[in-house]
């Protein structure tokens, strides 16, 4: 009899990734996929710690699971909640203890064991944690990758982060660096790609810090992205996220010389303060991330670039702040994401005494996403009455419509037929918005099938 599973994912893409590893991981005991947590037998909450935000989303979800698993228990019927992901990690019991209906706590490195946590938590009625950092790691105690991800997949390299910047729970949650072998990576993105992959995405907390080792010899990531370049078939990759600190020079020079690497870079600069970037041990100074960004448009000059910022990082003042606005208006992003300064328990800069009020975070943080914003519109405008080929891989808003990704990772939108979906199409770029294009096919000769 099959089992419905409905897992919830918050925050990254990392995250997403591992939503369809424990997919995987508990087919084999007759669990399928749902889309909605009506009537599951296994619920997972796959969560994110990095705002406080992302954690209070996860108990008001939980209050709401709580009523479905009474109103399953007043039928008969049973329900299983398991809270996995970073906020598993960093409050472990303490979950149960605040929500007694959850049934199991698991941290991201103890998937592979979520088989037989399942079979404990029904036998002995919940109560199950698992949090270790195992020395074996979980990819090599996790099935291999069953579940199609479509035309476009996550396939992650790396875990972990060693960088401990000052406000960042990443070092606790997710534990130190590990790369996986090269040997797993290419196996792996061999059976994506014959799952209908045309693009893959390298996924890593610090994916340029990727090193790893096959036959006594240490692999870069530029490495990878030549070998996984040879795969027919595969069409396009990317890589996030990146450290400023690990932008080598053989990464650097890749970008020009291998055309299936996309030419859009999220690179996380947080600051464009020296004092502030300091603060936060960054390891990098401005100077440094600019001289970056100079060398990749060198190497690609039609790079597009991405980065998250923090507004309001304890003791930051409004010159601090000014350096970051000056900094954004150097480089011309083509997207950002910011965020208000968030405290996380277990952090150096949360016991900081310089903490800044929030109307001023907030001030901060509407002029630094006014300026992006502009930046956005301004870079999607420079696109219009440009050829671009889009991986058309999702459904778009209105009927008849297909929306998919440009090489710069803009969302473009497009009237065509049903048999596009999942393909990379030439276009031309016929509108612009804040969030998006508009585009129209201008020839399929050019159309690869998918599988
Ligand atoms: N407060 C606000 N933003 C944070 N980030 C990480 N930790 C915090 C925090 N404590 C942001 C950083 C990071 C992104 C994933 O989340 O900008 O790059
Ligand atoms: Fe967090 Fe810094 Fe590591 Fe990124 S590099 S995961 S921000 S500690």
């Amino acid at each position: 009899m099959t089992k419905k599973l409905y897992i919830k994912t918050y925050g990254c893409q990392m995250n997403a990734y591992d939503s369809v590893r424990m997919q995987d991981v508990m087919a084999p005991l007759g669990y399928s996929a749902s889309d909605t947590p009506e009537g599951a037998d296994l619920i997972i909450l796959n969560t994110c710690h990095i705002r406080e935000k992302a954690e209070e989303k996860v108990y008001s979800d939980l209050g709401r699971i709580r009523a479905e698993k009474e109103s399953k228990k007043a039928r008969g019927e049973k329900m299983l909640i398991a809270v996995g992901g970073c906020v598993g990690q960093a409050e472990g019991a303490e979950i149960i203890k605040r929500a007694p209906y959850v049934d199991m706590v698991l941290g991201p490195q103890s998937y592979h064991q979520l088989p037989e946590m399942v079979t404990r938590a029904i036998r002995e009625g919940g109560g199950i944690v698992e949090l270790d950092f195992p020395t074996v790691q979980k990819f090599d105690l996790l099935p291999e990758i069953t579940s199609s991800q479509g035309a476009a997949a996550f396939l992650s390299v790396q875990e972990g982060c060693d960088k401990f910047c000052s406000f960042c729970v990443v070092p606790y949650t997710r534990g130190a660096e590990y790369s996986r072998t090269p040997q797993a990576i290419e196996a792996e993105a061999r059976r994506l790609v014959d799952q209908g992959a045309l693009e893959i995405t390298l996924l890593g907390q610090n994916v340029n810090a990727y090193h790893g080792e096959q036959n006594g010899k240490t692999w870069s990531l530029a490495d990878i992205i030549a070998q996984l370049a040879k795969i027919n078939g595969l069409e396009r990759i990317r890589y996030m996220t990146s450290h400023p600190r690990d932008m080598s020079d053989d990464l650097i020079a890749i970008h020009g010389a291998e055309p299936k690497l996309m030419p859009f870079l999220h690179l996380p600069v947080q600051s464009g303060s020296n004092e502030i970037l300091k603060r936060m041990n960054r390891k990098h100074d401005r100077e440094f991330y600019l001289d970056i960004i100079a060398r990749l448009r060198k190497s690609r000059p039609d790079i597009a670039f991405s980065s998250d910022f923090i507004v309001g990082f304890p003791g930051e003042s409004d010159r601090d702040f000014d350096d970051t606005m000056q900094l954004v208006e150097q480089v011309q992003y083509a997207q950002a994401y910011s965020f208000k300064y968030s405290p996380r328990p277990g952090t150096p800069a949360a016991v900081d005494d310089r903490q800044i009020a929030e109307n001023i975070k907030n001030e901060r943080l509407q002029r630094l996403q006014d300026l992006l914003r502009h930046q956005q519109t301004a870079f999607n405008e420079s696109c219009v009455g440009r050829t671009m080929s889009v991986l058309l891989d999702r459904d778009g808003k209105h009927d008849g419509q297909l929306l998919g990704k440009s090489p710069y990772m803009q969302s473009v939108h497009v009237s065509a037929p049903e048999a596009f979906r999942g393909q990379l199409v030439d276009m031309r770029m016929t509108g612009a918005y804040l969030n998006s294009l508009a585009g129209e096919i201008i020839d399929n000769t050019n159309l690869r099938k998918a599988s």
